[in-house]
């Protein structure tokens, strides 16, 4: 949607006023490997797609903050003294949230605001719909009450925000990619220290090719909380023997191998496999990258995939589906599910030249063999959270 367009519709919801209308962009993101690694203290591979959530905003003259949306009907206008006092189970919590983490920080609003957003990120895909509506709020309000804006505190707080406020027990890999994106960079953040370095994601003649298997992510969240909480159990176990280990990502393959019988429960020594291998599978595709080995980073995508589905047990029959259609291209590198998981979408990386026969045989076999329609996207790499400029 172009910003022109974007204020006319903010100037039918809200009308005019002497206060100037302000733009804001999050996008939404792929997480190109390390799955399930963030709330481990690992190392991950996002990266910020180009297309995300935009959102108007004015200050108005009292102290009513009111968000809409052009996605949803519901709507809510809150007096300052009383956001966050109650939560709606609406989308409007998300921005609340981040509302109520800027206050308890000291960089709470002034005034009230009228906010209106536009998602273009299918929401429940996995694509980071709510980190994207949670950073380019927190961006939005400090610039406008003009407070420093530290991308890697933003995050921070849109996470806190999520886990407190809305009440999922994410990680920050979500928020950190949206606010710390960059044009054709996949981002490698350690998630035990939060140092990162943005790496040069370019791959030429191939393409990511995002499918969204249209799977409702069912039980997603309870899901999620029973994964963190065995690899918890894993790491208590561990901890027996290696008695240093902070997170289970901060354990390496050869220690791994050591481990024996100490983690007798199988499940627990699955969901720790899954980790450790994982977390060399990142360090060992920003290698492959570096030298422009995308054979290599594609077979690590395939084995990352075939470990959350075997041993993390996070895929479902739709992304199983949908990841071997896309493995039978001859043009397709590698292909794994991407995001929680249980739903949601695929990131294949595939040869330009055969990406319309991806679409159209990927389509039509999954559509065949699970009776529901999915919907691809090529896409590059974009920008992480900015102010847009109306004439640019
Ligand atoms: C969701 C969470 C992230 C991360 C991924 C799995 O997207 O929000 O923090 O844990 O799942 O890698």
């Amino acid at each position: 949607m172009s910003l022109q367009h974007l204020k006319q519709s903010f100037i039918s919801a809200y009308g005019e006023s002497r206060q100037p209308i302000r733009y804001f962009q999050a996008p939404g993101r792929v997480n190109l490997i390390g799955e399930h690694i963030d709330y481990n203290g690992g190392y991950v591979l996002p990266a910020a797609l180009e297309f995300g959530t935009t959102l108007a905003i004015r200050r108005r003259e009292d102290d009513l903050v009111v968000f809409k949306s052009l996605n949803f009907p519901y709507e809510s206008s809150i007096a300052l003294s009383g956001l966050g006092a109650s939560k709606t189970g609406e989308w409007v919590d998300y921005p609340v949230g981040v509302a109520v983490e800027l206050a308890k920080l000291g960089t709470g609003l002034s005034s009230g605001y009228e906010l209106l957003f536009h998602g273009e990120i299918p929401n429940g895909a996995g694509l980071s719909s709510s980190a994207s509506i949670e950073v380019v709020t927190a961006y939005a309000l400090l610039t406008m009450e003009e407070h420093e804006r530290d991308t890697v505190e933003i995050a921070l707080l849109s996470q806190r925000a999520e886990n407190q406020y809305v009440g999922v027990n994410s990680g920050i890999m979500d928020q950190f990619a949206v606010a710390n994106g960059a044009v054709d960079h996949a981002i490698l953040l350690m998630c035990g220290t939060l140092e990162y370095k943005r790496v040069p994601f370019v791959t030429g003649s191939y393409k990511l090719v995002i499918g969204n298997t249209n799977k409702r992510r069912g039980l997603v969240d309870s899901k999620y909380n029973e994964r963190r909480t065995e690899c918890d159990q894993a790491l208590a176990g561990l901890q027996v023997k290696f008695p240093e280990l902070k997170f289970l990502a901060d354990l390496t393959l050869e220690q791994f191998a050591e481990t024996g019988s100490v983690l007798q429960d199988d499940v627990l020594y699955r969901r720790a496999k899954h980790v450790v291998e994982e977390n060399s599978r990142v360090l060992k595709s920003v290698e492959a990258l570096s030298h422009n080995d995308l054979i290599s980073f594609g077979q690590y995508m395939n084995e990352s995939h075939d470990s959350l589905r075997d041993l993390y047990e996070v895929s479902c029959d739709e992304l199983d589906v949908m990841v071997e259609e896309a493995r039978r291209i001859p043009g397709t590198l590698g292909s794994r599910m991407t995001g929680a998981g249980f739903g949601g979408c695929t990131v294949s990386l595939v040869h330009e030249d055969d990406v319309d026969l991806f679409v159209k045989q990927v389509g039509e076999e999954y559509q065949r063999r699970t009776g529901i329609q999915g919907e691809f996207y090529v896409c590059g790499v974009g920008n992480g959270v900015n102010e847009l400029k109306e004439g640019n």
